[in-house]
């Protein structure tokens, strides 16, 4: 059945889990998703981002986790859209059905540009008026995504800032935290550790310093009833890496959000872990990995059977980590 993502993360907060929150753009990734939440007994949070729409288009994505609540009626699913960039996305999204949207006020329309606080606080106050009205719940995000080693938002066309951050706008301050969760209301809020979107988040296993998970702790201690969401918080699995680069791909080095960092989060008032980049290494890896063992087969169903099979294997993973397992 389809929910809102607050009566969902009201109640991982009252049981003490996170639930992971997948970026969907086709049918495969919806079905690994699926699939490992049903095997697992796990409710789900399925997003979309403008790249999605721009790839498959609004009325697929959406027929096609309404397909999914069809096929599996037992599962509570969450259709929520990442990253919209201002008012009227998220207003669109609110129309065509959607239980949840995220208004990142942290960016300007074009999602590169930092804004001023007053700017964010003013659009996200506005979306929750309209969401709440609607009974959909709202993410906001305070603070910018980026490393804390190069200042930089990360690889990912299309989502993040331009230009280099200064350690302030990297690290959400949680007085700001506190004021911003009082004047928009916001049911939950994507905060910056240190964490940015794509496969190149840390040059080496990232410690407190480029990692700080302790922020999330001071954040927690001054609002302990918001939601607290992480984004680009995929690990960047190394076994997926080598297949890839074994199978003629040529990824550079790179480390992700260790599971047991993002495991610590939820023990601090983390409820939605925004997972994109594993499914995507782990399906190329296994789609690489399959058409060079088998050079004769050329039908798509062999080789997207191998990266559903490889995705489902990372979402059932986190799903178990993140204690969601049992709580559909
Ligand atoms: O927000 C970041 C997600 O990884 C979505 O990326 O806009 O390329 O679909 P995308
Ligand atoms: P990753 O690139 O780490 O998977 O993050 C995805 C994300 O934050 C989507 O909003
Ligand atoms: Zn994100």
């Amino acid at each position: 059945a389809l929910i809102s993502m607050r009566q969902m993360l009201d109640h991982a907060a009252e049981y003490g889990y996170g639930v992971p929150a997948y970026n969907v753009n086709n049918m495969e990734q919806m079905r690994a998703i699926m699939e490992a939440a049903d095997e697992t007994d796990s409710p789900v949070i399925v997003q979309a981002s403008a790249g999605a729409r721009k790839y498959a288009g609004a009325p697929f994505l959406r027929h096609l986790i309404l397909a999914a609540i069809e096929e599996w009626p037992h599962i509570p699913v969450c259709m929520h859209q990442d990253h919209g960039t201002s008012p009227a996305i998220c207003q669109r999204s609110i129309q065509l059905g959607f239980s949840s949207v995220m208004m990142d006020g942290s960016l300007g329309v074009d999602g590169k540009t930092p804004t001023t606080y007053e700017y964010n606080v003013e659009v996200t106050r506005r979306v929750v008026e309209l969401a709440h009205d609607c009974g959909v719940s709202v993410e906001g995000e305070l603070g910018c995504l980026g490393s804390l080693e190069t200042g930089q938002a990360g690889e990912e066309d299309g989502v993040g800032a331009e230009g280099t951050l200064d350690h302030s706008q990297l690290l959400t301050d949680p007085e700001e935290a506190a004021d911003f969760v009082k004047k928009t209301g916001v049911d939950a809020l994507a905060i910056a550790i240190g964490t940015s979107h794509g496969a190149y988040k840390f040059t080496r296993p990232p410690t407190g310093d480029i990692l700080a998970i302790n922020r999330i702790k001071e954040i927690h201690a001054r609002i302990p009833a918001t939601h607290l969401v992480m984004h680009g918080s995929s690990s960047v699995p190394q076994d997926w890496l080598a297949i890839i680069n074994q199978y003629g791909g040529a990824m550079g080095e790179t480390y992700g959000v260790p599971v047991e960092e993002i495991v610590e989060g939820i023990k601090h008032g983390v409820r939605k872990v925004n997972i994109d980049t594993d499914l995507r290494m782990s399906s190329t890896g296994a789609i690489r990995k399959f058409l060079a063992d088998n050079p004769k087969e050329f039908d798509p169903r062999k080789y997207f059977i191998a990266a559903t099979k490889a995705m489902k294997g990372i979402c059932k993973a986190r799903y178990e980590a993140f204690g969601t397992a049992g709580n559909a």
